[in-house]
């Protein structure tokens, strides 16, 4: 059997239960080295296959995977944060379909989630925003014309973009052009939950000057919106006024 498992963002403590127990039970371990922690593999048997999936095809993950579960063994292809985002685990699912090898997928913590956490705030706040937009600017990899990023800006939802720091003044300048203002908060959070991570905060005004003085060009989530400074609107479900479910309002 295979396993997709999400190795969650980068601090090893968050990949879940699941996953842990897999990968102590793993006879192969395929892992995507640029993005995820080492010290996952320590906790791995001793005659585990460890290979790095960074210098590997497609079709050589998906060699050794096969034929690893073939001769009866267990599977691990370990990706970074959640598998489910920006993982390519859909063509692998469905190559390992097509030679009717059997997976599991096994969610984890992404790195947007673990962004937020680290800048310590909610992506849905009540009065500012109830969408997450998850997103990147196209690079090499295309993405379609009605995901661009100055259309999705344009909808003033809360974003986490994706796999283009390196391009920072673009991304800016197509979500300024999508708020019509530069005065839009911007956190952008390097390695979030590695012990080298940074955080570093401004707006549409400033926040490429001081990305690349702080030398950032990679593994950053670029979180964009209103619900990083501003005012919000208390929540009703807390509110001692609100009837629901499981208690009793107040007149
Ligand atoms: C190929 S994508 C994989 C995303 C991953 N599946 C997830 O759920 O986070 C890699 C991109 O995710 C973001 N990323 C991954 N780990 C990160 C982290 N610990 N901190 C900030 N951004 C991260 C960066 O934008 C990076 O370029």
């Amino acid at each position: 059997m295979i396993h997709f498992v999400g190795a969650g963002p980068g601090d090893p403590e968050l990949i879940t239960l699941k996953g842990r127990s897999l990968l102590e039970q793993a006879d192969i371990v395929i892992y995507a080295g640029s993005l995820v922690s080492k010290a996952h593999l320590d906790y791995c048997k001793q005659s585990c296959e460890r290979y790095d999936s960074a210098g590997m095809t497609l079709e050589e993950v998906m060699e050794v995977a096969i034929r690893g579960d073939r001769e009866g063994k267990s599977v691990v292809r370990l990706h970074t944060g959640d598998p489910t985002i920006y993982g390519a685990i859909r063509e692998q699912m469905d190559f390992l379909k097509q030679n009717r090898v059997e997976y599991t997928v096994v969610p984890g913590v992404s790195s947007f989630t673990a962004s937020c956490a680290a800048i310590k705030r909610e992506f849905t706040v009540p009065d500012v925003s109830q969408t997450v937009i998850i997103t990147r600017l196209e690079g090499r990899t295309p993405v379609p014309e009605l995901e661009s990023l100055e259309k999705l800006a344009s909808h003033r939802a809360s974003m986490a973009i994706f796999l283009s720091v390196g391009d920072i003044e673009r991304v800016v300048e197509k979500l300024a052009e999508g708020y019509g203002s530069r005065d839009v908060p911007v956190a952008v959070v390097y390695k979030a939950t590695w012990s080298e991570q940074k955080i570093i905060s401004g707006t549409l005004e400033d926040i490429a000057q001081k990305v690349r003085d702080a030398k950032i060009d990679r593994f950053a989530q670029i979180l964009v919106g209103y619900f990083i400074e501003g005012e919000y609107g208390r929540s009703l479900l807390y509110h001692p006024e609100f009837t629901h479910g499981y208690r009793q309002g107040t007149e």
